[in-house]
């Protein structure tokens, strides 16, 4: 028998309001400096070459199947470097029964990576057991707060850490949204004690899509939640942007970028390409752009700003 089936949703309103001993112990994770999304096709270069790269950032999903040699290549690469999880499937917002198999795997990859922090995204992914691979949108009602705070916790309780969310790209509004995306994830954060993953193009797309100012949008965060930024190229429809990790990162993101730093500061920042991925020392030039202009805009490590 399927254990999530066994378990029915948590009371959404009670959870939500319990204070959570992970959260609370909860301590901010590291900065790990400039990293880049492990993908197989640079698997080679990177174990031959040992490129001047932080840390990696993997996909859980693509490592959660047991032995083969992406689990084995994986292993090597957690010997030479830093790694955190970034999973596709948590849909922690679904009103979908946890999918407890899931989180133990999520679990059980934990305890072999030993990740820096484990992320996903602030969505739904499916329905009654059907994943349909993309990360939906949700409305910004308190019912929606109340509801994703209290799987937040249920994850953080189950995985004994608490964990980080990011913003995904939107292509529709809710008319019976309550608050603005910036207001939810702040209040998420704040509540259940999960870190932010600020994705720059995501605020990129999202404000371009539905026409507000992105720094709106970074200007609504706050600072001490944020643990990672996402640097990722979209494809520019004109009258609209779609998300597709499959270009560099254009210009007006990398502007973006400067601001985002000058607001929350040093902060761990890695390039993310999932289509038309070019050879490794390419996305090499991105990851040395993030490190220069966090060089550049920031005082050195120690320094106040005067
Ligand atoms: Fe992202």
């Amino acid at each position: 028998m399927n254990v999530a089936s066994r378990l029915p949703n948590p009371p959404a309103a009670a959870l939500a309001e319990r204070p959570s001993k992970t959260a609370r112990d909860s301590v901010k994770p590291p900065f790990l400096g400039f990293g880049l999304g492990l993908r197989a096709q640079h698997y080679d270069e990177i174990l031959n070459g040992n490129p001047p790269i932080d840390w990696f950032e993997v996909i859980s999903e693509n490592y959660m199947l047991p032995g083969g040699r992406p689990l084995r290549t994986l292993d090597r690469i957690c010997e030479r470097y830093p790694v955190v999880m970034h999973g596709v499937s948590l849909s922690i917002a679904s009103t979908a029964p946890p999918n407890f198999e899931y989180l133990q795997g999520l679990k059980d990859l934990a305890r072999r990576v030993e990740p820096k922090w484990i992320s996903d995204h602030l969505c739904w992914t499916g329905v009654h057991g059907k994943n349909l691979h993309d990360l939906l949108p949700i409305p910004y009602t308190q019912e929606a707060l109340d509801h994703v705070i209290s799987r937040v916790q249920l994850v953080q309780e189950f995985l004994g850490r608490a964990i980080v969310l990011e913003n995904v790209s939107t292509y529709i509004q809710f008319n019976n949204s309550e608050m603005t995306e910036w207001e939810f994830l702040s209040e998420l954060s704040r509540r259940s004690g999960c870190w932010l993953l600020f994705d720059i193009n995501n605020v990129y797309v999202s404000a371009f899509n539905h026409g507000y100012d992105a720094m709106t949008f970074l200007n609504g965060i706050p600072a001490d939640r944020v643990v990672q930024f996402h640097m990722a190229g979209h494809s520019h429809m004109g009258t609209h942007i779609i998300d597709t990790h499959d270009h560099p990162v254009c210009e007006d993101v990398w502007d973006l970028y400067v601001a985002a730093i000058k607001r929350f500061g040093r902060v761990s920042t890695m390039i993310e390409r999932d289509d038309n991925i070019p050879p490794l020392d390419e996305l090499l030039l991105e990851v040395n752009r993030t490190r220069e202009i966090a060089e550049r805009v920031l005082p050195p490590a120690g320094k106040r700003a005067g």
